[in-house]
């Protein structure tokens, strides 16, 4: 049979979950609440599924290439050009499209660990090597990972704030960072939870990039726009990086009625600040119950919460049979997604039934 390169064969690959029917057929249960993949309980805008429903009429064509009228909304309300911004399917597309464009078989990627898993698997797709940093106190270390980048370091992956645990790196170790970076290495600065973030204190990429630092930040309208299964998401960059990448980019890597929904859904303003209020109450009345329960937890900033466990199998198991599906992290620590206050008093009634 044939083989592809070692460097490929050997990925783990990512484990999809199940979909939830087949969950609650194996399990024998119904009502269950999905609480793993961070996404916006409320759903999309009305006004995205408005933009829905009419895009429907046209799917014969081909959807714009350009992304013109996105991105054009994108680059008014960013204050920047359509040119400094690249449409992805999915931000995770963009992670992938970034590695295949700026590294080169045996060069390094600085990334913290644990971190969104996809950095590895895209540098390693490429031959090279994910150097991987433990976080501290939750946290990126930003210095270490600063310490981190050799000449052969091509891109430093920031998931601000960070997934899995929630946590944001701030402006002043943010600034000394880049700072400090030497002249040839991207900094790709995830962002796929920005619109959650209340800390006033949180890292300001946006200004690295009007400096015209080799900087890629990467958004979403999977998270707070409620649109994860039509996958959009969106680089913002000097054009000159935009134009790199915008070659190994497929032509039609957005579809049309992606693109219509995530335009709409940026107007929807109302939409984004109810998705915003309903997270910060689930977090208080979540963070809240935990304290209760005196159970560990990562203090956050995004739609989800950490909660360092001894042994995550059996609390996850116990409850899934309760119908709640929560995403273990290794051995050590759970992920769970805020949902609807209905949603979150199911957890915590279901957590306080498993401890007993
Ligand atoms: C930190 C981080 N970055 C990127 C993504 C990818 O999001 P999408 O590809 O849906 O835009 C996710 C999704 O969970 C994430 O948690």
């Amino acid at each position: 049979m044939i083989r592809p390169p070692e460097y490929v064969s050997s990925i783990r690959p990512y484990v999809p979950g199940k979909p939830v029917e087949e969950l609650e057929r194996e399990l024998g249960i119904k009502d269950s609440v999905k609480l793993a993949s961070n996404e916006n309980p409320l759903g999309p805008s009305p006004r995205a599924l408005e933009a829905i429903q009419k895009a429907t009429k046209d799917l014969n064509r081909y959807p714009d290439g350009g992304g013109y009228y996105l991105k054009g909304a994108l680059a008014a309300g960013l204050a920047v050009e359509p040119e400094n911004i690249i449409l992805g399917n999915g931000s995770n597309e963009l992670l992938d499209i970034a590695a295949r464009t700026y590294m080169r078989p045996g060069e390094e990627a600085v990334m913290a660990t644990p971190s969104f898993v996809v950095y590895a698997m895209a540098v390693r797709s490429m031959g090279c090597a994910a150097i991987e940093i433990p976080l501290k106190k939750h946290t990126h270390d930003l210095e270490a990972m600063q310490r981190a980048v050799t000449p052969n370091t091509r891109i430093v992956f920031i998931a601000n704030p960070n997934n899995p645990t929630g946590t944001i790196n701030r402006k002043d170790e943010f600034d000394r960072f880049m700072e400090e970076l030497p002249e040839g290495v991207l900094v790709v600065a995830d962002e796929a939870y920005y619109e959650y973030v209340c800390d006033p204190e949180y890292a300001d990429s946006m200004k690295w990039f009007r400096a015209g630092k080799d900087v890629l930040i990467l958004r979403t309208f999977s998270k707070i726009f409620g649109l994860a299964g039509l996958r959009v998401g969106y680089g913002i960059a000097k054009s000159g990086i935009i134009t790199e990448m915008n070659k190994l980019r497929p032509p039609f890597n957005t579809n049309s009625i992606g693109q219509m929904a995530a335009q709409s859904a940026l107007g929807d303003h109302a939409h984004i600040a109810k998705s915003r209020e309903t997270n910060e109450t689930g977090k208080r009345y979540i963070c809240g119950e935990l304290d209760r329960l005196g159970l560990q937890y990562v203090p956050t900033e995004a739609n989800f919460i950490y909660l360092p466990v001894d042994d995550s199998g059996p609390l996850y198991e116990g409850l899934l049979k309760q119908g709640v599906i929560v995403r273990p992290m290794g051995p050590g620590a759970l992920r769970v997604t805020i949902g609807l206050p209905e949603e979150n008093a199911r957890f915590v009634a279901a957590l306080e039934t498993v401890l007993g």
